[in-house]
């Protein structure tokens, strides 16, 4: 499962470089599928879950090569619509491969991706989605088969801005004869640098990013070389970092426009953003202010995936900070890691109040979820004493190179596997 080992409480100082986004490469590398031709995708993390979506490329037929971040893809001759349970269970969100199968084959079988640890996940709004375009589904025994000739478009309204759904309609309907619109899509960046990659593959999907999409379905798509726009919640894990140790940091290789919806947060907290470019520079006072309500909303609001990171800040920060989780159900496991460490927070049904210590202190943690974990490492670094992070496998699937990008701005934590 393996440890960070943290000793708390040093102060950083430079630069580092964030690099390129799980929640965006996920989907690229699974819309490769739906190309049907050799793509070049750079700027790749190297996570868990780009390792799983990659078992997921090569069990389907794809020639796939890594070097560095880059990933060669080639799905020319792809030989099968089926991923296994075991692949699906690996990682929920490989149910993004169902839009670019049935692209590319007309049909998709997998199993009903389970709920993970921060919520049941259902996917009644992929399906509905699906069937709104005319796929046909049948779910028996754990398995979704849906299949479908070449779609025709359609419009889709969407009750809930679902990221993954929006996702699934976009490559779904990117090869389809018709035109699909798609109202109240969701506004994440995965989802224009999604619709970016598809374009300089020769396809026409014009508001992405917008809440009204449209996707107009074209014959076939073509090979395309693509780099993977940076990771916005590991860039805002970084500041966190740097506003918890009272330093100042450069955020480099970032999209700052994108970290817009956690700015406020930050400077509330007495700290300075510069941006300069693709930098951010965060300067932070030595006792943090509380700042105002964090409620998590589709972007542009506040992500949710920053909620566990900001809540770490909270913890020391002077005053009483409110927390309001509102897109999942489950996303305050690391409250009770956070007490442990001597942190005041109390929840209540979607909110977490949380009085601000002068400081916490280090102990044994346990990761429960990917930012979880994430958000003990930030917790770890401004605790007093030595902070043990266990079960970090969780982090290892959306952060790169965590411990030796924290020890290269001069934090003390060693991995211990
Ligand atoms: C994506 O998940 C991200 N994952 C999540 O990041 C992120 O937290 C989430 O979007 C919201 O921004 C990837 O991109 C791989 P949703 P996704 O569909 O697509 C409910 C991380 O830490 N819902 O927008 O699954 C759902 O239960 C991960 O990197 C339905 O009810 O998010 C949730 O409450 C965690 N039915 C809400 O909508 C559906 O069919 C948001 O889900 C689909 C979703």
């Amino acid at each position: 499962m393996g440890q960070y080992v943290i000793e708390g409480r040093n102060r950083l100082c430079g630069s580092v470089r964030v690099h390129g986004a799980k929640n965006s490469a996920l989907p690229i590398l699974a819309a490769c599928v739906a190309v049907g031709r050799p793509c070049v995708i750079h700027n790749c993390p190297d996570l868990s879950d780009i390792n799983s979506t990659v078992k997921i490329l090569r069990s389907l037929g794809c020639d796939v090569r890594r070097n560095d971040g880059t990933v060669f893809v080639d799905s020319s001759r792809i030989s099968s619509a089926c991923i296994t349970d075991g692949l699906m269970r690996e990682q929920r969100s490989s149910i993004i491969f169902l839009g670019s199968l049935l692209s590319a084959r007309g049909e998709a079988v997998m199993s009903a991706p389970g709920g993970c640890d921060i919520g049941l996940r259902p996917i009644d709004i992929h399906l509905m989605s699906m069937k709104k375009l005319g796929v046909k589904i049948s779910e028996s025994h754990g398995e979704i088969r849906c299949t479908a000739g070449r779609l025709t478009g359609g419009k889709v309204v969407l009750p809930f801005p679902s990221v993954g759904a929006t996702e699934n309609i976009i490559l779904a309907s990117v090869k389809s004869s018709g035109v699909t619109t798609i109202i109240n899509a969701a506004r994440e960046p995965e989802i224009v640098d999604l619709a970016m990659f598809l374009n300089s593959c020769g396809a026409r999907i014009s508001g992405a990013g917008e809440s009204t999409v449209v996707i107009e379905g074209v014959e076939r798509l073509y090979s395309s070389q693509y780099a993977i726009m940076p990771d916005r919640i590991v860039a805002c894990t970084y500041m966190a970092a740097a506003a918890v140790t009272g330093s100042t940091v450069v955020i480099d290789e970032v999209i700052p426009a994108h970290l817009v919806p956690v700015f406020s947060s930050f400077e509330q907290a007495g700290c300075r953003i510069e941006v300069s470019g693709s930098k951010i520079r965060i300067s932070s006072p030595e006792r943090l202010r509380a700042f105002d309500r964090i409620q998590t909303m589709p972007y542009p609001g506040f992500p949710t995936d920053c909620q566990a990171i900001m809540m770490s800040v909270a913890c020391i920060a002077d005053g009483i900070t409110l927390i309001n989780e509102n897109i999942f159900e489950n996303r305050f496991r690391h409250v009770t890691e956070l007490r442990r460490m001597g942190a005041e927070i109390y929840v209540q049904d979607k909110t977490a109040v949380v009085n601000g210590v002068r400081n916490l202190q280090g102990t044994l943690v346990h990761s429960t979820d990917l930012r979880a974990g994430a958000a003990l490492v930030v917790a770890g670094l401004c605790a007093e004493g030595r902070t043990t992070v266990d079960r970090i496998c969780y982090i290892d699937r959306g952060y790169d190179s965590l411990a030796e990008n924290l020890t290269a701005l001069g934090a003390v934590i060693k991995r211990k596997d």
